[in-house]
């Protein structure tokens, strides 16, 4: 087992009717001149804007917005509210969506004291401070309401780089699952194949970790289960919160403790989604990991095929790929890089735009024939 320490500062509010308490909380942080920072427009139809609003404007706070990120956040758009930021002297960042808002958000609260922003991304520049993020989370997948990551893309030399950073915990963040009946399925979907992911990006390099390895198989299941519910009834409320909750836990520091993530799935689909900027994160993860674990099975085959047997009830890692991947196929998602649009001559372009440093992982220090092959798999 992995020498570890936890240690994770956020305050999470969690449940209904939470979007409420948002102004007494970042108030009781003693921020009073927020900047907002908000996707496309899904939080003005599903009324989430307004409780929030009205929680702030009773709490005596004040704010400014900055509306239109994208999925797949910008460099560009993190810049624009750096200088929004400045010209307001805001005091916090609050961010009301899913993982895109928020780590602009993240972007931002970092950014307003660097000359270079992306120079942290490109890891020459240390972040030494950070304003506070306020988080109301809309969307369950990336983990970002409660961890240190924030991933941004640098459009015009097409690289999506994560950074980790202890700035980037939020102070408090809101996860109110009713915000998420809102969401069409495909966005669910997405969200909870990228929960699955962090889980299994940690699982994999498990040797003798028997309690963080059962955690995680539950974590994995209970997504399933809350999934397949949603595809059926996406208003129960029930299966909203548990899969928020398990989505939380997936990359909030519990389902890695003991355990050094690999994170090269991760690395890959980033490249994709650098080059293919239509490619939402999850359904590339989905396509991209099964093709991962057939590749590396050979280098612990153990826990590949407790994997197999305690998440997919199958004999081989063989069968639990392909249930894997018939369960992707029951939720509608593409199993083929294919399908979402990439061209196979990009292959070497996008193995090669990952750089030595971002190839060394816990399992194997890949080669770009690896990262290749992979892709290839995934094709
Ligand atoms: O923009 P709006 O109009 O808000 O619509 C969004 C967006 O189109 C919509 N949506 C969100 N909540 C909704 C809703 N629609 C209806 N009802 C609601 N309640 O969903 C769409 C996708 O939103 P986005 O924030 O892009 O999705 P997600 O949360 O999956 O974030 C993806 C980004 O996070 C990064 C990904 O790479 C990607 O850039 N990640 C961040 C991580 C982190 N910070 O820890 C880790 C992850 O591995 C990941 O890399
Ligand atoms: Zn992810």
């Amino acid at each position: 087992m992995e020498n570890f320490i936890l240690e994770n500062p956020t305050r999470l509010v969690f449940g209904r009717n939470t979007i409420e308490t948002v102004g007494s909380e970042i108030g009781a942080k003693g921020c009073r001149n927020l900047l907002l920072v908000a996707g496309g427009g899904s939080i003005r139809s599903n009324g989430v804007y307004e409780r929030a609003t009205a929680s702030l404007a009773s709490a005596g706070i004040q704010w400014g917005e900055l509306w239109g990120v994208q999925p797949n956040p910008t460099l560009d758009k993190a810049l624009e509210g750096v200088a929004e930021a400045r010209k307001r002297k805001v005091d916090g960042v609050l961010a009301i969506g899913g993982g895109s808002a928020i780590d602009t958000a993240k972007a931002i609260a970092a950014g307003v004291f660097l000359e270079d922003l992306w120079q942290a991304y490109e890891e020459t520049v240390k972040i030494e401070c950070a304003l506070p993020v306020f988080v109301i989370l809309t969307l369950s997948a990336t983990g970002s309401e409660m961890n240190h990551f924030a991933v941004l893309t640098h459009q015009t030399e097409r690289k999506k780089w994560g950074l980790g950073s202890r700035f980037f915990y939020p102070t408090v963040s809101i996860v109110d699952p009713s915000a998420q009946l809102s969401l069409p399925w495909e966005q669910t979907r997405n969200g909870a194949i990228d929960a699955m992911s962090h889980v299994m990006e940690f699982y994999f390099s498990a040797r003798d970790q028997e309690t963080a390895l059962a955690l995680d198989e539950s974590l994995l299941r209970s997504i399933v289960v809350a999934t397949d519910r949603l595809q059926q009834q996406p208003q129960d409320y029930a299966s909203r919160a548990n899969l928020a909750w398990a989505a939380t836990l997936a990359l909030n520091g519990v389902s890695g403790a003991t355990m050094v993530g690999d994170f090269m799935t991760h690395g890959l689909e980033h490249t994709v989604s650098a080059f293919y900027p239509q490619v939402a994160h999850g359904a590339g993860l989905g396509v991209i990991h099964p093709a991962w674990i057939e590749y590396m099975e050979p280098t612990y085959p153990a826990t590949f095929a407790r994997w197999a047997r305690n998440v997919w009830d199958a004999d081989s890692v063989k069968e639990g790929t392909a249930r894997m991947r018939s369960c992707l196929q029951r939720w509608g998602a593409a199993t083929r890089l294919r399908e979402l649009g990439v061209d196979r001559e990009q292959i070497p372009a996008m193995a090669a735009s990952i750089p030595p440093s971002r190839r060394k992982t816990k399992l194997k220090e890949m080669a770009l024939a690896d990262l290749e092959a992979i892709l290839n798999l995934s094709w």
